[in-house]
């Protein structure tokens, strides 16, 4: 049974939480970090292994299942590996992943998932070299060949993620299904959100999935499925194949009322909200050497603040800080 202490005031259960280990990143997608930015957190303000490990852990014994490493990049958290492996540990956790770019997953999947990752989940907007570098600055052979390295280490599911964006790649939803179904992915597909200039802009090439749905199920029969894991996504599986489409679709159908989790960033801030400013600094507390029943109620109240919904369609502009400054 739940911890009543991780309801929140609309009876959500919260036992997921997306954990980034660093607001830095090796790629500038052009609708998440703007290029040329360098105001990241400075790493006398990031959160120490110990001291995620800490509050993981606190999470952990009030009922918190399910953890994602992201970011940012988390690949560039130096380190990542032993991380993994002192979450692996929590006696509590039932679920480790990771979301990645996969740019550096050729050299890390293995120890990743010799330290206790199954499930990973990876960006991929392009399959086309050149585009895949005007969306994010960065080398699609070397994140093809993450995959690969993903898939050679054993992770399961794998699953792709594109954000889907007119007149930029929507040409190519099918040539990635095809991907997908040929390297047996799971594959979403992701509606932009205006956070931050960066995804403010990339509205202007917003689609509502709902078109790509209608226009794969010409090509392809979609069947109504489910994944386990609990996610935003919706999802069907492409007939005569195992392979599941999930659309994940804040815009034009949100999903806030299966909200499920919060946010820590790396400077150690709880988010409850991606689309809201409510946040909640553990930082100083941890630093202060606070008791765990302290920081146990810090995490409560947090929880119990989660704001009802965002309003990315209301107030389009009311989210400054980017996607990777709270752990997409
Ligand atoms: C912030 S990234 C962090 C993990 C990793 N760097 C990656 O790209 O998978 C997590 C997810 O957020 C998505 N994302 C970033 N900015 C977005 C935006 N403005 N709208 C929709 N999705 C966005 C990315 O495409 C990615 O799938
Ligand atoms: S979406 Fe991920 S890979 Fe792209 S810039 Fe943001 S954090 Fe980096």
């Amino acid at each position: 049974m739940t911890n009543p202490k991780l309801q929140d005031r609309f009876g959500r259960r919260i036992e997921y939480v997306r954990l980034s280990v660093t607001d830095r990143c090796d790629l500038r997608c052009f609708y998440c970090i703007p290029e040329g930015f360098t105001d990241f957190e400075t790493p006398d303000h990031w959160l120490s292994f110990d001291e995620i490990v800490r509050v993981i852990g606190i999470f952990t014994r009030l009922g918190t299942k399910r953890v994602r490493l992201t970011g940012g990049e988390p690949l560039v958290r130096k380190g990542l590996p032993e991380l993994a492996r002192r979450l692996a540990a929590l006696p509590h956790l039932e679920d480790l992943s990771l979301s990645t770019n996969a740019t550096q997953l050729s050299r890390l999947a293995s120890p990743l998932f010799d330290a206790g990752i199954r499930r990973i989940n990876v960006s991929l907007d392009s399959l086309n070299a050149d585009r895949f570098a005007q969306i994010t600055g960065g080398s699609l052979a070397k994140v093809l060949a993450g995959l690969a390295a993903a898939k050679e280490a054993g992770f399961s599911p794998i699953k792709i993620n594109m954000v889907v964006m007119r007149g930029i790649n929507d040409d190519e939803v099918e040539d990635i299904l095809e991907y997908c179904i040929e390297h047996r992915f799971t594959l979403r597909f992701i509606e932009t959100m205006p956070m931050g200039e960066t995804g403010l802009k990339a509205q202007n090439h917003y689609i509502d999935l709902q078109e790509i749905k209608r226009r794969l199920d010409q090509k392809y029969r979609l069947i109504p499925s489910t994944m386990p894991g609990g996610g935003p996504a919706r999802y069907a599986r492409v007939d005569g194949t195992s392979i599941n489409v999930g659309f994940i679709t804040p815009i034009s159908q949100h999903f806030c009322e299966t909200c499920n989790r919060v946010r820590l960033s790396v400077d150690g801030t709880i988010y409850t909200c991606l689309g809201q400013d409510h946040s909640f600094p553990l930082a100083p507390l941890l630093r202060e050497n606070v008791s765990d029943a302290c920081l146990e109620d810090a995490i409560v109240t947090a929880i119990s603040q989660k704001p009802e919904r965002h309003h990315f369609v209301d107030v389009p502009g009311q989210i400054v800080r980017f996607m990777s400054q709270t752990g997409g």
